[in-house]
């Protein structure tokens, strides 16, 4: 299996500020990478910068052995929670269906039969389907989350970035996703920055830590010295309940 992404010495500043320091990455097809790391950590930045929406400063990033401008339509990504706009008149049917848009699509000349019919498939796959002429202000967190997932869908992507899916979900809500995301590893290779420690060890294939450098890559077994270098703080802050596989390593020393 061949890598679908591979991210060269990437460095990524702000006017003066460093969000990135010398990133290598290599993502292989079909994998579940998990993303952690701490607030500001830079998390959100990679992944801007693997979608080309955040220019690097210097380094190099391919998406299957392609510059990232000429991999646009194969990448699907769910934005970070907080950051979307609830409050923009549109309904659950017309967010599944901007998702796509090409460069070449033209908002106004309307949606194909056929394009009608695969945002109806998406939204009957992630349970939306019935919400469809909702507002999107008037749905719940978890409903939202599966609305922006069936937007990334819709393009058909061979890559999915999630920033933060299951942020403020319920479990339920959090295990409908991290469901979800298992089948649909199936057929894509997905890359999802989380903070949830216990999907970590349950659904992904693989991890990273991120704190503009990236500390660790590999199966999810962690040693409480790379959270700790990680996160610069006491695990427990952050992990509270880690599972028993993630601190592996500790128990060994
Ligand atoms: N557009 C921007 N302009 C200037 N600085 C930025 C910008 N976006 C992010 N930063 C800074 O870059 C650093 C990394 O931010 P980023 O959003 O990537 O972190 P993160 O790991 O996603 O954090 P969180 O867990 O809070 O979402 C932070 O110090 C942040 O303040
Ligand atoms: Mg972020």
């Amino acid at each position: 299996m061949g890598n679908v992404i591979k991210l060269e010495k990437v460095n990524v500043f702000y006017n003066h500020v460093q969000a990135l320091y010398d990133i290598n990455l290599e993502v292989k097809e079909n994998d579940f990478l998990a993303i952690i790391g701490p607030n500001g950590g830079g998390k959100s930045t990679l992944l801007k910068a693997i979608l080309g929406l955040n220019k690097i400063t210097s380094g190099n990033i391919k998406l299957f052995d392609l510059p990232i401008h000429k991999a646009i339509g194969l990448i699907g990504y769910v934005p970070q929670f907080g950051k979307f706009n609830k409050a923009f008149p549109i309904s659950v049917k017309e967010v599944v269906l901007m998702g796509m848009l090409k460069n070449n699509h033209h908002l106004f000349r309307g949606f194909k039969i056929s394009e009608q019919e695969k945002a109806t498939e998406i939204m009957k796959k992630l349970d939306i389907f019935e919400l469809k002429d909702r507002q999107i202000g008037q749905l719940s967190g978890g409903q939202l989350q599966r609305v922006l997932i069936a937007r990334a869908l819709a393009a058909e992507p061979k890559i999915l970035l999630l920033d933060e899916p299951t942020a403020s979900l319920d479990a339920n809500a959090k295990t409908q996703i991290y469901e979800l995301l298992k089948e649909l590893n199936k057929e894509m290779t997905i890359i999802m920055v989380t903070h949830d420690m216990s999907a970590v060890s349950t659904y992904v294939k693989s991890i990273a830590c991120l704190n503009k450098e990236l500390f660790y890559h590999g199966e999810p077994k962690l040693s409480e010295n790379i959270l700790d270098r990680v996160y610069g703080c006491p695990i427990d802050m952050i992990a509270h309940g880690v599972p028993h596989r993630v601190l592996h390593e500790h128990e060994e020393e």
